[in-house]
């Protein structure tokens, strides 16, 4: 394949041509198989941190939206200050909080293709009340964060990951979204990926907005390190890799 026939595949990542050709009626969905889990599980005597009730404060994401979109911008440097846990919670809740569990479906406060969902958080946390530096997941379906490994230098090595950008080491938190592409597929086959990029934007955008509301910033992060970020959070690089970064921060 030579430099334009490359482009021409790639640009066609973002057409949805193949959607015509796709045969729905052998998706997994159609075969008749289970969907898969809506939120990865986690192991056995797990250790949890639970998070205070996002709407139980009253002073948190008062601002207009008005204010919040019009105050909006990557911010890349960040006071000392640690997050409270509380405003930690409230930014999973705006990112991919529960909205409402029903028969068969769970919807959330970000949209996606076809309630799909495919992503999951991941948080670095360096300087959040409360919370012993390491990486952990949010578990929507709990509103809690599941332990996944203490580690003092997290922030600092979240830097090489990626590629040098020096952010995250400032950060209280990264917040860092991986796809599990087979939530998708089982509905959507091949005509998944497209939508599953569309999805990851959304969410970054309410994480934008919602640490406007609170005297936070972040910065979405694209460039970095495939095989260093998928090795630093410990996944497998193909049914679940690292896809869209945001370090978090007072300012
Ligand atoms: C998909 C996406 C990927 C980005 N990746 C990076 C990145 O890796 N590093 C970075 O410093 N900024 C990154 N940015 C932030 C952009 O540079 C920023 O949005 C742009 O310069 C406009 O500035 P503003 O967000 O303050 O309006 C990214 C933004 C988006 C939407």
């Amino acid at each position: 394949m030579n430099g334009e026939q490359r482009i021409n595949s790639l640009r066609a990542f973002l057409k949805d041509t193949r959607r015509k050709e796709f045969d729905f009626t052998k998706t997994e969905q159609s075969l008749g198989l289970p969907p898969p889990h809506v939120q990865k599980p986690y192991a056995r005597g797990a250790a949890f941190i639970d998070l205070p009730d996002p709407h139980g404060s009253k002073d948190l994401g008062r601002m207009s939206l008005r204010e919040a979109i019009s105050r909006r911008r990557s911010r890349r440097a960040y006071n000392p200050d640690p997050l409270a846990l509380e405003e930690l919670s409230f930014l999973l809740w705006a990112t991919q909080g529960v909205r409402e569990v029903a028969p068969g479906r769970v919807l959330r406060v970000v949209p996606s293709a076809g309630n799909r969902h495919a992503l999951e958080t991941y948080l670095a946390i360096t300087n959040v009340q409360g919370v012993r530096k390491g990486l952990y997941r949010y578990l929507p379906l709990d509103h809690r964060l599941v332990l996944e490994f203490e580690d003092e230098d997290i922030g600092d090595r979240l830097v090489p990951a990626a590629l040098g950008q020096s952010y995250p080491a400032g950060a209280a938190a990264t917040f860092i979204w991986t796809a599990i592409p087979h939530r998708m597929e089982w509905r959507y086959g091949e005509v998944s990926h497209k939508v599953i990029a569309l999805d990851a934007g959304h969410v970054c955008q309410n994480l934008y907005l919602a640490c406007e509301s609170i005297g936070a910033g972040t910065v979405a992060m694209a460039a970095y390190d495939q095989e260093a970020l998928d090795e630093l959070l410990r996944v497998d690089g193909s049914e679940e890799f690292a896809i869209y970064l945001a370090p978090v921060g007072k300012v």
